[in-house]
């Protein structure tokens, strides 16, 4: 691994499916992300962004090429040693990786830092600090099931963002958010993006978000077909 890119994909490639069932959802990508960038990751649905996050989190396997995040190879690891990559580096706001519903906002945000055995009352300082942040703090004793899609998503990134992760991967997070509660997101994700150089990488359609990040890539049919650093998405 060279410098400082913080993920590296090599001919990665992932199908889905036999014979003529077969889909190759992801087709050779290369591609890298130094650390500190924010990219987003656009494209028609079903062009391969989330099988994309899928494998960079660790969360899936390729069917050929590798993935590196940082000096690990994902590709080389254990489940095991795939599961503490996820919990000590990178931060996850999905819609399939959910809040646990038995437990409060504040306790969901909690929970990340207490199986990296942070001690709790740091935890509780963190946590009611970062729901703070997202515009939560009142509703930190409630549990997701009686809370909006937004609150939800919000609790969600408070509990990414609450380790500071070297990695950052949203799939889709303005999903269920009004405008204004998404810019307020995206600022926090700016935020963190800029005081602690997490990098950042989202897939997205919603041109709120794209407009915060500074590279902006396109996919189609599973390959990268436009990486215009710096440039606005047009
Ligand atoms: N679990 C799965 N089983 C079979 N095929 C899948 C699976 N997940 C994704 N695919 C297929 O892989 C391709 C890429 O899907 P992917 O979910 O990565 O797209 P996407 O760009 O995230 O789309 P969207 O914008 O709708 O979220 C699609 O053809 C999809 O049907
Ligand atoms: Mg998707």
């Amino acid at each position: 691994m060279k410098g400082e890119n913080v993920v590296r994909t090599l001919a990665l490639t992932r199908d889905y499916g036999d014979g003529a069932q077969r889909v190759r959802a992801l087709d050779s990508v290369d591609f890298t992300v130094d650390k500190g960038e924010f990219v987003s990751l656009a494209g028609p649905s079903g062009s391969g962004k989330s099988t994309l996050l899928n494998l960079i989190g660790g969360l899936d396997t390729p069917t050929s090429g590798e993935v590196w995040v940082g000096d690990d190879c994902l590709t080389a690891k254990s489940a095991a040693e795939l599961a503490h990559i996820r919990l000590h580096r990178i931060g996850f706001v999905f819609q399939a990786y959910n809040l646990l519903p038995v437990l409060s906002a504040r306790e969901n945000v909690e929970f990340v830092m207490q199986l990296q055995g942070v001690d709790a009352t740091e935890r509780r300082e963190r946590a009611d600090r970062m729901l703070d942040a997202v515009g939560l703090a009142a509703l930190a004793d409630r549990r997701p099931g009686d809370m909006s899609g937004g609150q939800q998503q919000r609790v969600a990134v408070a509990r990414a963002l609450v380790t500071e992760p070297l990695l950052l991967l949203a799939d889709e997070p303005s999903a269920n958010l009004d405008s204004e509660t998404t810019e307020s997101l995206l600022g926090l994700l700016r935020a963190m993006n800029e005081r602690f150089a997490t990098t950042i990488i989202t897939a997205t359609h919603d041109p709120i978000v794209m407009r915060y990040a500074r590279r902006h890539i396109q996919l189609k049919d599973g390959r990268i077909v436009a990486d215009d650093i710096g440039r606005p998405p047009v």
